[in-house]
């Protein structure tokens, strides 16, 4: 197991890499902690919740609503949680996400403990301070920052988790090995079938690495007022592709790195090989690189992207090479014309 810790302006989160959650009663005493779950992490990993407070709440993006915060807060106030009281999320980045902004919303705020169960929140959701719910069909459009107390990442959880499941973390751990990493992006170059084969000594190095690189980012920037919109890359088509329907975050984060880096390379911040090598690496990935229509029809609901300031949108590009990018504003106008001959 190792410890990391993000050291956050109002509070710092304690982070332990490769820990057991059989260990999770020595970061929270069973008897003031009430778990959240969902049902099918709940279902594959029973005997691990055994004599612990268990709460429930639906699975996917559809459980990321401001109802189902209010449904735990009730939960919360008639189980007789006070300020003594940890909330423990287990589960993917949706669990953590909406038990994280309950948890910062009851009686202002308490312990929080996360148990990322999905790659993806192992590398990127879990971690950071950001909570959130879908609002009015923008996503993520509320919440707080909130460091939790501590994230316990035990890579026994990865072992039930669907393949696709696995390429949505490898492509979350790809974005963070091209915006700040360039000797992560050559292991990853290295290392794409052992990754994909969840070979454990190559995973914990990716892990602790896509960490570190978060934690750093977050560090330089915790309440997003520049840097930690690098960790944004590849997400403003992402998202909007995520929500035109066909494809899982991971997939359209990569259609949305790919598009970016060959705008990148059309715009000449990087070589065009760089982003041919970006491409590769997703493929040899199982992720696709390209979205063909359902390209179209999310370019227009790029519109609705939260980072959108006036008709400029924060857009990250790469810059001179893999393991390095860069916020810049762009028009829409000019950014979807761009993005039209790209996608
Ligand atoms: N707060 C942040 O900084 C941040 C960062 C990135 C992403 N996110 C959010 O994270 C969410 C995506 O998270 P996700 O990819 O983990 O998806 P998810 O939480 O929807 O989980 C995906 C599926 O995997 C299942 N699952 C979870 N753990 C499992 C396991 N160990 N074995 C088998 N199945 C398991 C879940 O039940 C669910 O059906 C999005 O809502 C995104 O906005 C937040």
């Amino acid at each position: 197991m190792k410890r990391l810790t993000l050291h956050g302006r109002i509070r710092s989160c304690r982070i332990l890499v490769g820990e057991s959650f059989q260990n999770l009663d020595s970061y929270c005493p069973r008897d003031e902690t009430l778990l959240v779950t969902d049902r099918r992490v709940f279902g594959l990993h029973l005997p691990l919740f055994s004599g612990w407070r268990v709460l429930f709440i639906g699975r996917g993006e559809g459980a990321k609503t401001l109802a189902v915060v209010e449904g735990l807060l009730e939960e919360f106030l008639r189980r007789g949680a006070d300020r003594r009281t940890t909330i423990a999320a287990v589960g993917g980045g949706v669990v953590c996400d909406v038990a994280g902004l309950a948890a910062s919303l009851y009686m202002r705020g308490l312990r929080l403990g996360l148990v990322p169960t999905t790659l993806l929140a192992q590398v990127d959701a879990a971690v950071g301070g950001k909570n959130g719910v879908n609002f009015e069909g923008y996503k993520n459009l509320l919440g707080t920052f909130r460091q939790p107390d501590f994230v316990l990442t035990d890579p026994a959880f990865l072992t039930t988790l669907p393949r696709r499941e696995i390429r949505n973390g490898l492509a979350e751990i790809v974005k963070a090995a091209v915006i700040s990493d360039g000797g992560m992006v050559r292991f990853l170059e290295k290392n794409a079938a052992r990754a994909l084969a969840l070979e454990p000594d190559v995973m914990a190095g990716l892990v602790e690495r896509s960490l570190r690189t978060k934690i750093r980012v977050v560090e330089s920037d915790e309440f997003e007022g520049g840097p930690r919109r690098l960790l944004n890359f590849g997400h403003t088509l992402g998202h909007a592709l995520e929500k035109a329907g066909s494809y899982s975050h991971g997939q359209a984060v990569a259609v949305g790195m790919s598009a970016a880096a060959r705008l990148s390379a059309g715009m000449g911040f990087i070589p065009r090989g760089e982003a041919d090598r970006l491409l590769r690496l997703l493929r040899s990935l199982g992720l696709p690189t390209s979205a063909g229509k359902a390209g179209r029809k999310a370019l227009a609901a790029l519109a609705k992207d939260k980072k959108r300031s006036g008709t400029d949108i924060q857009f990250v590009f790469l810059q001179d090479a893999l393991g390095r990018a860069a916020a810049r504003p762009i028009s829409l106008g000019d950014l979807k014309e761009a993005l039209r001959a790209v996608c």
